[in-house]
């Protein structure tokens, strides 16, 4: 069974086909990075209005290695959570062409289809293991008895730890999306500055913005002339300890529940430092390969086929969920 799958929840314009839910046939992304950098965050009509722009050329560059749109069995798109508009931007397009092509078309849920991108690795993790899924707009540890049986462990308790790179980034004068430009700072730096480990050994839940008040009032203290050098031990500081308690607290759920595996979805999942520090750990760690952490088709389409198992059909008259929870 062929999907193609729709996403448009918030910045990036994407579309995939997978066949079955696991095997990758193709993963068109066009990000709106450069449109909203100078706002220092998406501007939600901006990024409405651009899904309208590039969700025809996305979805034709995408069909294009399945045959076109006769080479798919059904579509998938995402619902929520994420922007109102631009998620109905994505859900118009999709009723639409399954309508015109006489497809079924399923309901995903943007925070299963990052997990779901675990699926179109060589080797997935077999349910039960722990997921730590980190965002833009989320971060939360799950406990993953089964595809689609999702217990929520804990979530943040305020900003996600992807905003939280992103407005730290922006402190230091680094451009939107903040995530890459403050890894490569940091691996510049040393952490020299000592930042709160929020929350690191209470509970599963997570909280992100004394870390970053913290570090804003640092930045406050710097000089006229202070140097690069400061800015990336800073950067590597916040990094240092924003990821430490991600990692940490990723690896005592797995002890504490049993898992030998853990798996990390979202965004900053592709930061290699945080990768680094959860190979020291004992589970066995798994992760999307870095073009499939952040958003994208292909990772829709293959929680579409799990949608498509429990027969979520996209109801013509369904509205987009921009709060749309998991577990
Ligand atoms: O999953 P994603 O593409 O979109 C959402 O669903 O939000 O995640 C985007 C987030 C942004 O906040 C971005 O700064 C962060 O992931 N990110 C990173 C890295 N690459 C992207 N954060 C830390 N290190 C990275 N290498
Ligand atoms: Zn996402």
């Amino acid at each position: 069974m062929r999907i193609l799958g729709i996403e448009t929840s918030c910045d990036e314009t994407a579309a995939g086909v997978v066949e079955d839910g696991v095997r990758l046939i193709s993963n068109v992304v066009a990000s709106q990075a450069r449109l909203h950098a100078p706002y220092g965050g998406v501007v939600p009509e901006l990024a409405s209005r651009e899904h309208e722009v590039n969700l025809i050329p996305v979805v034709r560059a995408a069909l294009e290695p399945a045959g076109g749109m006769g080479g798919v069995d059904a579509l998938a798109v995402t619902v929520g959570p994420g922007l109102q508009g631009s998620l109905l931007v994505g859900m118009t397009f999709a009723k639409a062409a399954a309508y015109a092509a006489r497809l079924p078309a399923y309901a995903v849920n943007h925070l299963e289809a990052h997990l779901a991108a675990l699926r179109l690795t060589r080797a997935p993790p077999e349910p039960p293991f722990v997921a730590l899924l980190a965002t833009g707009g989320h971060t939360a540890l799950y406990d993953v008895t089964a595809w689609g049986d999702y217990r929520t462990l804990g979530e943040t308790a305020d900003d996600a730890a992807g905003e939280a790179f992103d407005k730290v980034a922006r402190l230091l004068g680094m451009p939107y999306p903040g995530g890459p430009p403050l890894e490569r700072a940091a691996a510049e730096g040393t952490p020299a500055f000592d930042f709160p480990r929020p929350m690191l050994k209470r509970g599963w839940s997570f909280s992100f913005a004394g870390l970053k008040t913290s570090v804003a009032l640092r930045v406050k203290g710097l000089g006229e002339g202070e140097t690069a050098r400061r800015r990336a031990d800073l950067a590597a500081s916040f990094q240092e300890a924003a990821l430490e308690v991600l990692a940490a607290k990723a690896l005592r759920a797995c002890e504490a529940l049993g898992r030998e595996r853990l798996a990390v979805v979202g965004g900053v999942a592709a930061n290699e430092r945080l990768r680094e520090m959860l190979a020291a750990g004992a589970a066995a760690v798994y992760c999307p390969r870095p073009g499939l952490c952040g958003d994208n088709g292909a990772m829709v389409a293959a929680a579409g086929f799990l949608a498509a198992a429990r027969g979520e059909v996209l109801d013509a008259a369904a509205d987009p969920a921009p709060s749309l929870g998991l577990g």
